[in-house]
């Protein structure tokens, strides 16, 4: 395990910081650190909750930004922005263009973290896809994210070459499923099993990720800081063990007293399981199961029925 950095009273820049993850992240980082967060805010509640945790929020277009309203003196950007327009050419300059000229303003940082995504990786079945696996377009039989593989992959391209370019320490690091007690994709099957509706699994079963809580996302902050490289370190961001959607929907059921059904069909995301060597090595074991991270979103929804 690598020495974290500590972030305790650093100059943070967090981008996509009304997102799913980046909001928490945003949060939690604010409790310790000057946490700056920029997005469009188009939701002012977000805005709001961010500033009342202390978040200086700046208003900031991907598309269209030079991010000269920005100061330049950040000692750490964590990058979990992400536009999924489903229009290419949108996506490829607010996720490719612009992280390069983010980085290009923040060159001066300790180090960047980009938040990649495991839906780099060319579908293969149950392999646990290690780092130099091919890439390709994972979420294309999704059907309704068309830009969204195609995009994370030349993000990736943007920040190592800018990582090169200027100098600048990088990692780039692939979140698996990402869930907390009011976000994620188990939170979203929650939901479909409420309502009577199958949970999509994909017909080469069982559907295989590696879960990662929001407390070890967090947790694991200052290490994927620690290990930034020139040229960029690229490291899967994954929970320890691998779960089935299968698997979690079935202890979602059994602590929620819900019944679940599974829609099997191709058009949906195939496995992704992730060898965890690399980021274990950097970071150390996760600290939360998979079932007790469920188990408290379970909780913090007021849904929990099992003792
Ligand atoms: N959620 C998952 O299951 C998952 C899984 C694997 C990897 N990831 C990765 O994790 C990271 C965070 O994902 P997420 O699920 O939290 O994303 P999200 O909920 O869709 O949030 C996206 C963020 O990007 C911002 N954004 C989008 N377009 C923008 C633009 N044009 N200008 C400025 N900001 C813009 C949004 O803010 P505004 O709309 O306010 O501008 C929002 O804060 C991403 O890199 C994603 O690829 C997520």
């Amino acid at each position: 395990m690598i020495d974290p950095v500590d972030l305790a009273g650093t100059k943070l820049l967090v981008t996509g910081a009304t997102g799913q993850v980046g909001a928490p992240v945003a949060e939690r980082l604010a409790e310790t650190a000057e946490v700056w967060a920029i997005a469009r805010f188009s939701d002012p509640a977000a805005q709001d909750r961010l500033e009342r945790a202390g978040v200086r929020c700046e208003r900031v277009d991907l598309e269209s930004s030079d991010f000269e309203e920005l100061p330049h003196d950040f000692d750490y950007v964590l990058d979990f922005a992400v536009a999924k327009t489903n229009d290419f050419d949108r996506d490829l300059r607010a996720n490719g263009e612009a992280l390069g000229l983010l980085m290009r303003h923040c060159a001066g940082a300790r180090a960047f973290l980009h938040c990649s995504s495991t839906a780099v990786y060319e579908p293969d079945g149950h392999r646990a896809f290690v780092e130099t696996d091919p890439l390709g377009d994972n979420h294309r039989p999704f059907g309704f994210m068309p830009t969204y593989s195609i995009a994370k992959i030349s993000a990736e391209v943007v920040a190592r070459y800018a990582a090169r370019a200027y100098d600048l320490p990088t990692t780039i690091a692939r979140l698996s499923v990402p869930y907390g007690d009011n976000f994620g994709w188990p939170l979203f099957h929650l939901a479909l099993m409420r309502a009577g509706k199958p949970v999509p699994v994909h017909t080469n079963s069982p559907s295989v990720y590696n879960p990662i809580h929001l407390d070890d996302i967090v947790g694991s902050l200052g290490s994927l800081l620690a290990a930034a490289s020139v040229p960029a370190t690229i490291v899967n961001w994954a929970g320890d063990e691998q779960v089935s959607i299968e698997e979690w929907c079935a202890y979602l059921a059994e602590i929620t007293g819900n019944s679940v059904s599974f829609g099997p069909t191709a058009h949906t995301i195939e496995s992704v399981a992730c060898d965890i060597t690399k980021f274990r090595s950097i970071a150390g074991p996760c600290t939360v199961h998979w079932r007790e991270g469920l188990r408290r979103l379970v909780a913090a929804q007021g849904l929990l029925t099992e003792a």
